[in-house]
């Protein structure tokens, strides 16, 4: 199956397609992959009339600028012009850095994106948001640079580890709580569907970023749970799992969504149940004024104030702003009672 995100491009979901990825282009493509993705890279550029493996280091180390000046070194060496191909092969951390070398080579090539991990199906890859670390933080320095296609192949979840599919679905609960009550139904009835899963949550973030490319105030509520999260994230030095934070960040803001009467005590039930039912966590016991100050420089916050996405009812989103210190602490012990 395809869903279109918007006119700009399609993202095909189903087993087997990494066959079909030469499809998108006869030119010549770099296909930047992470090392466990090897043996399906080289097969993948078999595909091509003219193609070439590059390997990066695993995860947020191959998110650096010295990964992308190596890229294009490389591209140019080997004559890559604009009609060319860049496919990122992996997780979030690949699709990241394979979609910036994309957007600055030649000031933009495509990008055909193949993400391998859970989290990069439902949220990494689709969307054009590209990044990459430097000293100043993590994710400061990218691109919006749209992919020309995105191929989820489902066979790629068949060797992810167990804490991948874990930490994956917070960011599906997520879609579910924004934008489609069905997920929360697929969860709840314990049902092993996460084929169908994977397309829902595409089908709202697909809908979401078509309507917003740039990521003004309607692309924002993809960031629920994501204020806390990312304090959590921080905090933690990054050594959290992204969707773990999300997870917490979930609780934190339906409890604090309840203390300030805008969801009933069953929809706060619902976000703990679905979210324990994973193996996520619900809680989180660190230090409130050290959040508390990461929260107010997450790089979401506008003129100020710290601001969360939040929900009314499922599907029903809003934004909730000038919070105290004081109303959030009550909301943090409330987490972790
Ligand atoms: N651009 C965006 O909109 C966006 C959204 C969310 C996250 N991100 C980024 O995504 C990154 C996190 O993504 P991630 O969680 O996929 O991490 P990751 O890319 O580091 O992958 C996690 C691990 O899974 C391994 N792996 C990948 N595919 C595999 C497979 N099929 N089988 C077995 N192992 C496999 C990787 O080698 C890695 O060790 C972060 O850098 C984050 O900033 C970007």
């Amino acid at each position: 199956m395809s869903i279109a995100v918007g006119d700009s491009y399609h993202v095909h979901i189903g087993a087997g397609l990494l066959d079909r990825v030469a499809e998108t282009a006869t030119n010549k493509a770099l296909i930047v992959h992470q090392p466990v993705l090897r043996s399906q890279a080289e097969a993948l550029a078999a595909q091509f009339s003219e193609a070439y493996t590059f390997e990066i280091p695993d995860a947020e180390d191959g998110k650096t600028l010295g990964v992308a000046e190596r890229a294009w070194d490389f591209l140019g060496e080997k004559n890559f012009s604009r009609s060319d191909l860049v496919v990122g092969l992996g997780g979030g951390a690949t699709t990241d850095i394979a979609g910036f070398i994309a957007s600055a080579w030649m000031r933009g090539i495509r990008v055909v994106q193949v993400p391998t991990t859970l989290l990069a199906m439902v949220d990494a890859a689709v969307g054009g948001k590209t990044g990459i670390n430097t000293a100043a933080g993590k994710n400061l320095v990218g691109a919006f640079h749209e992919p020309h296609a995105v191929y989820v192949d489902l066979d790629f979840l068949k060797t992810l580890p167990e804490e991948e599919i874990i930490s994956g679905s917070a960011e599906i609960i997520k879609t579910g709580f924004i934008g489609d009550e069905e997920i929360l139904r697929i969860y709840e009835s314990g049902e092993d569907k996460l084929p169908e899963l994977i397309e829902r949550s595409i089908a709202v973030k697909a809908r979401v970023v078509a309507a917003d490319l740039k990521e003004s105030s309607l692309r924002e509520i993809l960031n629920y749970g994501h204020t806390f999260g990312h304090a959590v994230e921080l905090v933690e030095n990054y050594r959290w799992r992204h969707g773990n934070a999300v997870a917490v960040g979930m609780s934190f803001i339906a409890h604090l969504s309840h203390q300030q009467g805008l969801i009933d005590a069953p929809l706060l039930q619902r976000h703990l149940d679905i979210i324990t039912s994973v193996g996520l966590p619900i809680r989180y016991e660190g230090d409130f004024d050290a959040l508390y100050e990461a929260m107010t420089r997450d790089k979401k916050n506008r003129g100020g104030g710290i601001r969360f996405v939040a929900i009314t009812q499922v599907g029903k989103t809003t934004r909730l702003e000038g919070m105290t210190k004081e109303q959030l602490r009550a909301a943090f012990e409330a987490m972790n009672q």
